[in-house]
């Protein structure tokens, strides 16, 4: 695969299905999870502008900070915490459209208003989640869900 990215499309389901097959050939020839979590980073980041997207790692009872593109953030997140640990805790994806009506949610940044959290799975075991946060409210949907559902599975 080339190391550029060209993603067309009108709406934001036609960026996801023009998108997934470039990440799935980035993904299929490297094996390093870190390199591909800092790859996927980029590329959503490219393709859609989001204000932060990230990765948190599971090192025992804690999430720490991985491969992420975005203001600076919080290093450690515990197990059941914010949204982050609370979507590691329930192995599920959790759609916040106003981060203030999120009991518990860790702001690392104040600009932050809507914020999506999918679960990587391994061995029906989350080993990270993949989190996005936006600066404008409400600006995640079940289309987002289910293609970075996908690209979480890549991942995994
Ligand atoms: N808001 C997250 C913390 C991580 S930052 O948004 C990058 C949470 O509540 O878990």
């Amino acid at each position: 695969m080339s190391e550029s990215l060209i993603v067309k499309g009108d709406s934001k389901k036609e960026l996801y299905e023009n998108l997934l097959p470039q990440i799935e050939a980035l993904v299929e020839c490297e094996a390093d999870v870190i390199a591909n979590m800092a790859n996927v980073s980029a590329c959503l980041k490219d393709t859609f502008n989001f204000w932060w997207v990230g990765f948190y790692r599971v090192f025992e009872d804690t999430l720490i900070l991985g491969p992420f593109q975005g203001p600076l953030a919080c290093t450690r997140i515990r197990k059941g915490k914010g949204v982050c640990g609370t979507a590691w805790q329930e192995a599920k994806t959790i759609l916040v459209p106003d981060v203030d009506a999120f009991p518990g949610h860790i702001a690392c940044s104040s600009l932050t208003k809507s914020e999506i959290v999918v679960p990587i799975i391994n061995k029906g075991m989350v080993t990270a989640v993949l989190d996005i946060d936006s600066e404008k409210a409400d600006n995640f949907d079940e289309t987002d869900r289910i293609y970075l559902e996908k690209i979480a599975s890549l991942i995994a």
